[in-house]
């Protein structure tokens, strides 16, 4: 039996980033961050227990002057960051650069007159942020039909970002539906590029395997991702949080294994997997 992992599994840049920041606070007094730091409920409930909470809104009486409130690598709105410094408390900005730039680019592009348009889920807490830099109108794209049914002004100008963990491909379709509707446009591709490694590398591996495990926590929609891509490759793709959720004896009767992971899942839970598997 062939086991192969992908390079690419696990933390990216940012979220390691914003997790080592978030442990650099402990001791350093009250320390919350806004929003859970990732989708990983494990490194939560740690962290949880290291004294660190997670507020889920910014009128949470526990925001005093002084304590530290973490932002998480999705970022934050330009009004919430504004009501953080209001409060007195000590930010602590883990926005990934890479999500920073786009609020960037939709700050600038709006001043220039154009309006934004967010190739995304609307739902997501990054973009719920960069529309929060918008301050021209702004529209979230997400499906074939959504790009199809967008229409603009004649005489508007436009601008195309997109969430940091879309789909490359869907990303690229979406665009060229919006672009055949002939306004002026300015298009960004802001996919990160650990997104788009792990997600070519995975769609790689699950393409040879007899079977496919996919680690991740279940509401992080970069792993949905992972999983549809792989799925797509392999039909028996396994979508699971930890080694408890895997059938092991299903996986063992298989003859060549690949293993992928989320953007938020622990290394220790990777390896836990990949050991068994080879056991
Ligand atoms: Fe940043 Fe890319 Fe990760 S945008 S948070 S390095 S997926």
């Amino acid at each position: 039996m062939s086991v192969t992992l992908a390079k690419t599994a696990g933390f990216c840049f940012g979220v390691k980033r914003a997790v080592n920041m978030v442990y650099d606070e402990i001791g350093k007094g009250s320390v919350f961050t806004y929003g859970p730091i990732i989708h990983n409920e494990e490194v939560v409930a740690d962290l949880k227990a290291r004294g660190v909470d997670v507020i889920q809104t910014l009128e949470d009486e526990r925001l005093v002057p002084g304590v530290s409130v973490v932002i998480r690598s999705h970022g934050i709105s330009r009004e919430e960051y504004e009501t953080l410094e209001r409060k007195g408390v000590r930010i602590v900005d883990a926005t990934c650069p890479f999500v920073k730039k786009i609020h960037k680019i939709v700050e600038a592009q709006a001043l220039e007159g154009r309006s934004i348009i967010i190739i995304g889920n609307d739902r997501h807490p990054e973009v719920e942020a960069i529309k929060g830099w918008c301050k021209s109108p702004v529209t979230v794209i997400e499906t074939i039909d959504e790009a199809d049914r967008f229409r603009a002004a004649e005489s508007e100008k436009l601008c195309i970002v997109s969430q940091t963990t879309f789909n490359y491909n869907k990303f690229k379709d979406l665009v060229e539906i919006i672009s055949k509707k002939g306004y002026d446009i300015r298009c960004l591709n802001t996919i990160c590029n650990a997104t788009e490694e792990r997600q070519t590398e995975a769609r790689q591996i699950a393409a040879r395997a007899d079977a496919m495990i996919v680690i991740g926590g279940r509401h992080s929609s970069n792993t949905q991702k992972l999983y549809e891509i792989c799925k797509n490759e392999c039909e028996n793709t396994y979508y699971i949080q930890t080694l408890n959720d895997l059938d092991l004896a299903k996986v063992k009767s298989m003859s060549n294994v690949g293993i992928t992971a989320g953007a938020s899942t622990p290394n220790n839970i990777i390896e836990e997997v990949h050991k068994a598997c080879l056991k």
